[in-house]
């Protein structure tokens, strides 16, 4: 039995995670599999009646669980950042989620923005999740001379950073420290080339800029090597300026990519434009020995909420990427066929791809779809 905790959220989050869950059950119904749901109601509603944004007794109970689904979070009545720093990203630290799993994939009969056609995108975008320019770590120093400690607490490792900064002839300045590590890096690099491996996949493209920032992609280049040869998975480097121009020019050669934080957060954007929009993609926050945690790209579009405009197909592939991270793997692809026969078939689009049918019945036709094939 898989215990899931359900965290629906804010704005259409709740609204998209009612059809994976309705897509879930009919799954689970065909393939027999016994799973269990609890839901956290965590979020503005709750924030906003409690005072609580998430407490340890809640981190605790959701620590037992084999994987969490998220809606989204923050809404508009709450300042911006409280909701996704508080609940996301404290998340996303306290189960060391290091690796960020984004399949971009144009799925039938959604068009692709850009000119020709490009029918074979699909790749497996993979994102260090924990380090990087995300480390928190940096300062404003005015003119003269100043000192702070920086720290860096993981569970695996602390450091120190002491930093001293005379400045002259220039009234302010602002620095932020990029940190790569070995295990951090190594452990997302074990990660892709084990899955490059599992799904044959032939091409790993390793981003960075280690021509410019030679000293941390020096030795993310380093370990991605290293890690490559053990695998023997043909990997290239690419500079992350040549990976957005190919990512837009000729998408479909790329089989693999794995990026650092930073690059890796801005070129998944780009890979959910290509596949279509936001709408359509899935992701994964996932600590391959701990709690993973799986939600759509998409924010809690608080625009649209509670109007039926929503496209949930996001949300219902970010549950099927749930069930494969679980080992149900004959589910997880009844569910993302499900989905292409219902979008080939181009009966029931939402407001967002220029089609009027509401949130819930593409959920709807999605679950039938599947029950019926
Ligand atoms: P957003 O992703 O919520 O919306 C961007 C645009 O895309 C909006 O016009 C929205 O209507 C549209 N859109 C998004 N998802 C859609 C869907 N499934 N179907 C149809 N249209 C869709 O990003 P935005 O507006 O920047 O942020 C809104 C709130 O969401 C903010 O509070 C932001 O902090 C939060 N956010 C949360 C994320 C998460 O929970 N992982 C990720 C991104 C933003
Ligand atoms: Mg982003």
């Amino acid at each position: 039995m898989q215990k899931i905790g359900v965290i629906p959220g804010d704005g259409i989050g709740p609204e998209v995670i009612a059809e994976a869950r309705k897509v879930l059950d009919a799954a689970v119904e065909k393939r027999s599999l016994t799973i269990e749901y609890e839901e956290f109601p965590l979020g503005a509603g709750h924030y906003l009646k409690t005072g609580e944004i998430l407490s340890d007794e809640t981190l605790q109970r959701l620590s037992k669980k084999d994987a969490l689904l998220l809606g989204a979070m923050g809404d508009p009545r709450v300042k911006p950042g409280v909701l996704e720093k508080g609940v996301l990203l404290r998340l996303r630290f306290h189960f060391d989620q290091y690796v960020n799993l984004r399949p971009v994939k144009l799925l039938d009969g959604i068009p692709c923005p850009l000119a020709g056609d490009h029918r074979k995108i699909d790749m497996q975008f993979i994102r260090e999740n924990t380090e990087d320019f995300y480390v928190g770590l940096g300062g404003r120093v005015k003119k003269g001379l100043s000192r702070t400690t920086l720290e860096l607490k993981r569970r695996a490792f602390e450091a120190k950073f002491d930093v001293g900064i005379e400045l002259e002839d220039e009234p302010e300045l602002a620095f932020q420290i990029g940190v790569i590590t070995k295990q951090g890096t190594k452990r997302v690099m074990e990660y892709a080339f084990q899955m490059a491996k599992q799904k044959d996949i032939d091409l790993v493209t390793c981003v960075d800029k280690a021509n410019v920032l030679t000293d941390a992609y020096g030795m993310w280049r380093e370990i991605a090597d290293e890690i490559s040869k053990k695998y023997s998975v043909n990997m290239e480097f690419q500079y992350v300026d040549a990976v957005a121009l190919h990512m837009v020019r000729t998408p479909e050669r790329f089989k693999m990519i794995v990026a650092p934080n930073l690059f890796g957060d801005i070129l998944t954007d780009l890979g959910a434009a290509i596949q279509g929009g936001l709408g359509f993609a899935p992701s994964g926050n996932i600590n391959p020995s701990g709690v993973s945690m799986f939600e759509p790209v998409h924010g809690s579009a608080p625009d649209i909420a509670g109007k039926g405009l929503a496209n949930p197909v996001g949300a219902i592939l970010s549950a099927a990427l749930m069930l494969d991270s679980l080992g149900e793997h004959g589910a997880a692809s009844d569910i993302e066929k499900a989905v292409q026969q219902v979008l080939r078939a181009g009966k029931h689009k939402t407001h967002d791809i220029g089609g009027k049918t509401p949130t819930s019945k593409v959920g709807d036709a999605i679950a039938a779809a599947l029950k019926n094939g």
